[in-house]
């Protein structure tokens, strides 16, 4: 057929082949992309997801500075043995306001996207303390140190801000309130009505189970919210997107 013999031209020269498979790519790649800027939003909202309250998000900065991501990741793929073995499948919705994601690919440990609420604090202390004690064939190193570090939130209004730059909606009210809220969440015996007023459903207590506020309490603050801002006994899909 005359019209397959001009593709002989295409294939003898590099440059005009080159050319062309990036004219190819390139539409394919507008195709897919080009959307995305219009729609208003690209992830379905889900009842229940709130921003991190400030103890939280400093638990997360330490979760990151550890490299606890190295070996745990934070996203159940929607195949059964994973929703067995962890629940629900993740969310795009369940992570909109983590910057940066965790999501990873490596599981040294298991995938900790729905650990909240799966143990105790008193278990996460003695977990992360010495790992072995509790599983004794355990490869993930001692954190103990974390219960030596009492933290300030000298910053926290400036983390709060950053945060809101990139698009997570804390309101000028939480950022005030940062600090009182930071201290109040580690302490059972504080006034914590305002706390659980801006981040419904925060859980308030003495994480570590010693005065003061320590990396120890903020990091299992925020391993104890993972997971549970979604209520999944009510959660329907929705199937119009
Ligand atoms: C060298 C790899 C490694 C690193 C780094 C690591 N872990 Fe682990 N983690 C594991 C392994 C392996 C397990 C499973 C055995 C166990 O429970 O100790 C585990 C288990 C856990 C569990 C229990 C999960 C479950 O569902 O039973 C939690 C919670 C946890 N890790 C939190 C952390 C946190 C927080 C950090 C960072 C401070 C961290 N890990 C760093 C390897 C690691």
């Amino acid at each position: 057929m005359a019209f397959l013999d001009k593709h002989a031209i295409l294939e003898k020269n590099a440059s005009l082949l080159m050319v062309g498979s990036l004219l190819v790519v390139s539409i394919g790649g507008i195709v897919e992309i080009a959307p995305l800027f219009y729609l208003e939003n690209t992830i379905e909202k889900v009842e229940g997801v709130r921003p991190y309250t400030p103890l939280e998000l400093t638990g997360r900065d330490i979760y990151i500075r550890e490299g606890c991501y190295v070996c745990h990741s934070q996203m159940i793929r929607p195949m059964r043995d994973e929703v067995e073995r962890y629940g629900h499948y993740s969310l795009a919705a369940e992570s909109m306001y983590d910057h940066p994601f965790q999501w990873g690919s490596k599981r040294t440990g298991p995938d900790l996207a729905r650990v909240g609420g799966r143990y105790s604090d008193e278990w996460h202390v003695d977990h992360l303390t010495d790992p072995q004690s509790v599983v004794p064939e355990s490869v993930m190193p001692k954190y103990g140190f974390l219960s030596n570090r009492l933290i300030e939130p000298t910053y926290i209004e400036d983390l709060l801000s950053t945060h809101r730059m990139v698009g997570v909606p804390y309101s000028s009210e939480m950022i005030e309130a940062a600090k009182a809220d930071f201290v109040a969440q580690a302490d059972p015996n504080s006034d914590y009505d305002g706390l659980q007023e801006r981040y419904p459903g925060a859980k308030v207590s003495n994480y570590d189970g010693a005065p003061g506020v320590t990396e120890m309490d903020a990091l299992i603050a925020y391993l104890q919210v993972l997971g549970t801002m979604v209520d999944f006994s009510t959660f329907t899909p929705d199937a119009s997107r």
